[in-house]
Order: C-alpha cells, then structure tokens, then sequence
C-alpha cells in the first residue's frame, strides 16, 4: 500500500511510500515514480535512461540509454565486450546496476522488480 509517512506529512512533503518487511522487521520504503518524460509519452515502452554497471571497478555499461516505443524492433549490436548481455542483464533483473532508472509499461520498475516479475510483466529473452 502506499502512503505518505507521518514523517513526510510533518515536513510537507508528498513522498509516496510503501510499507515492506525485510527479514521479519517491518520498514518503509520510497516508492520511485516513473520520470516525468515517460508519464507524458503514452508511446514509450521500455525506457532505460542513464544506466551505469561496474564489475569491481570495471565499468561494463556508462551512462547507456534505450528508448523503445510501443511496436518498435530494436536490433542491439556491438563488438565483443561492449556491454549487450550486461545491458539484457539489467533489463531483465538479474543484474542491478549502480545508477540508472528502468521502466517497462509504464509503471513496472524494472529495478526494483525481481526476474519473475518483470518475465510476468511480460519481458522474456531467449538463448
Ligand atoms: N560478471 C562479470 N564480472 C566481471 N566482468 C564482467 C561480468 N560480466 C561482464 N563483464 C565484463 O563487462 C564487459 C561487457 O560484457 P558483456 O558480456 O555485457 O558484453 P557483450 O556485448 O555481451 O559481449 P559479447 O558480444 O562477447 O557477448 C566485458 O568487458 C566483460 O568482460
Ligand atoms: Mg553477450
């Protein structure tokens, strides 16, 4: 459910969030709103914006972007290394990255959706 905290209310503030239990004790969380760009873009699909993914250091994925909109084929090509299967790996949850927003549908928030979520919102991948 979202609410807005007794906290955020006292300081003015219209911050939605949820209540969660993390291994047993019950906290709250900030829910992340969809950016404003994609709330006034009916024909965005997937909108990957900003993405950063580091391994130990290595940065895979800099500041990558994907736009897709509704009906639109996308073909992803690159050389070996640049950073596909990793950019994959984000979109469909097993990877976190380090800095970015990822939104599918409009309000499925990929980075904070586990796999089977974001498979159930309907983003599947093949081998
Ligand atoms: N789990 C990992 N740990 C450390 N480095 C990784 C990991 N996964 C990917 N990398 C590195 O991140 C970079 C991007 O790799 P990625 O596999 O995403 O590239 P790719 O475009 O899919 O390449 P390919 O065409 O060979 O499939 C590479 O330098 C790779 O070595
Ligand atoms: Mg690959």
């Amino acid at each position: 459910m979202n609410t807005v905290s007794p906290l955020s209310q006292e300081l003015g503030l219209s911050i939605p969030e949820e209540d969660v239990e993390i291994r047993g004790m019950r906290a709250t969380r900030v829910v992340a709103k969809p950016p404003k760009r994609l709330i006034g873009n009916k024909d965005i699909l997937l909108y990957v914006e900003n993405i950063n993914v580091s391994f130990d250091g290595f940065k895979a994925l800099s500041d990558l972007n994907l736009y897709v909109n509704r009906g639109e084929l996308r073909c992803i090509i690159g050389p070996n290394g640049a950073g596909k299967t990793t950019m994959m790996d984000v979109i469909t949850g097993k990877t976190r990255p380090d800095k970015g927003v990822a939104w599918f549908d409009r309000d499925v928030n990929l980075l904070e959706s586990d796999e089977v979520r974001i498979a159930q919102a309907g983003i599947g991948r093949k081998f």
